[in-house]
């Protein structure tokens, strides 16, 4: 009986974030068989009774009450989460905006804020015993998974697009995972792996996963304390798969629902102008996206011609009355490099479309004043895109040992 009822508490409450809970004959899957949107995780801790335990150590545990998580296994965590909460004041008086602020997920330990989705994804695979796990993800998530089944010990399954460049193989090879490329429609293997999966016992946590979306959603409640227990006026985030977004918002619902935040800030979603089937189909009034015809962009992390969770995304940011917006390869480049000059943060150009839009949102008076804060979800590293690098200005001088001086008061 008592292991019954641990076999129990261990099963998921898994709901549709537009239904709600519903009997589905499909519980493993991440989409509503009812309305196709996604399905995320909900807290075993019930509405009205949770609280944020400030005091301990791991963001899992600080928020332990809003995730899926019975228990925190401490030992599956590489202290993913309450990144810096950074001001960006030179980059913010340029534009006229006195209070904008980067949230740095580029400090994560595999330096995007997919650990945050793969860590409790992880920890629940790892509690029902499970010991395969995999992905499908040509960078930051393939890294992400990666080094989180290595750290449970699980074997690990990378399902990779054939012709990934040799940096993003090496990031996530050198956890030791089973690399597979695969020869066919990217899109498809989504769909693909988690049938698969289910038949070799493999646990596929992509990109929308009701695990990783229940990750994201400690984003939100960092923000909201490292602004001293208050929503942002405004929270920008580039959007591919979708999954990263509504993760966010369910966060601030969440936060909403506790009666921890009146307001509800106001969200933007930015994708590349070369793949932005989101951001066109909401400038179009549509409530459904259509796959681009061609794909060119540099911004690969974010160039998915068919979000899986698009359609979601969509509806949620026009009833939550946000925006979706789409940035050119040059605007992303020169918010990349103003960030690193200005104000010492380098992240992916793909991170950086957030300060691209919120440059256009400016210029076009699209922020009113009393906004509040503004804050920029910064989703990864510059260093894991160093081939961009090529294009940005880089000025070397060369002087000799004893020409030192000289060639230093030259430059004052
Ligand atoms: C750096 C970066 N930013 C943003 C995203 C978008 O996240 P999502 O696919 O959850 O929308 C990704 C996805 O891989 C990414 O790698
Ligand atoms: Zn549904």
């Amino acid at each position: 009986m008592a292991g019954a009822g641990l076999e129990k508490r261990r099963m998921d409450k898994i709901e549709c974030i537009r239904c709600g809970p519903l009997e589905e004959p499909d519980p493993s899957s991440p989409f509503c068989t009812a309305c196709g949107e996604p399905r995320v995780a909900v807290p075993l801790v019930r509405p009205g009774a949770r609280s944020i335990r400030e005091d301990r150590p791991l963001a899992l545990e600080k928020f332990v009450d809003f995730l899926p998580l019975e228990a925190v296994d401490p030992e599956l965590s590489l202290g993913e989460g309450m990144t810096p909460l950074v001001s960006l004041r030179r980059v913010g008086a340029a534009l006229g905006l006195p209070a904008v602020r980067a949230k740095n997920e580029a400090q994560n330990p595999t330096a995007s804020f997919k650990d945050r989705g793969t860590v409790v994804a992880v920890q629940k695979t790892a509690a029902r015993g499970i010991r395969r796990i995999g992905t499908v993800s040509t960078g930051n998530m393939a890294a992400s998974t990666a080094a989180y089944g290595a750290r449970a010990g699980l074997e690990t399954f990378v399902l990779l697009k054939e012709g990934t460049t040799p940096l993003s193989l090496r990031v996530a090879g050198i956890h030791r995972p089973h690399l597979i490329a695969v020869d066919g429609d990217y899109g498809e293997l989504f769909r693909a792996s988690l049938e698969v999966g289910k038949k070799l016992g493999i646990v596929f946590m992509n990109s929308v996963d009701p695990h990783r979306l229940a990750g994201y959603k400690l984003t939100a409640f960092e923000i909201f304390l490292q602004l001293g227990r208050r929503p942002p006026g405004m929270v920008v985030a580039p959007v591919s798969s979708g999954g990263h977004l509504i993760g966010l918002m369910l966060g601030f619902q969440d936060l909403e629902r506790e009666g921890m935040i009146r307001a509800f800030p106001r969200f933007v979603g930015v994708q590349a102008s070369g793949c932005a089937p989101l951001a066109e189909a909401f400038r179009a009034g549509s409530q459904r996206y259509e796959r681009p015809m061609v794909v060119r962009t540099i911004a690969h992390a974010i160039a998915n011609p068919a979000p899986p969770a698009g359609n979601a995304v969509l509806r949620l940011i026009r009833e939550r009355e946000g925006l979706l917006l789409a940035v050119s390869d040059g605007e992303m480049l020169e918010a990349q490099r103003e960030l690193a000059e200005a104000e010492g943060v380098f992240c992916q150009p793909e991170s950086a479309t957030t300060l691209a839009a919120l440059k256009i949102l400016a210029a076009s008076g699209q922020i009113e004043d009393g906004n509040g804060e503004i804050v920029l979800v910064l989703t990864g590293s510059g260093l894991k895109t160093p081939g961009l690098l090529e294009a940005a200005p880089l000025e070397l001088h060369n002087v000799s040992l004893e020409g030192l001086e000289e060639g230093l008061a030259r430059l004052l």
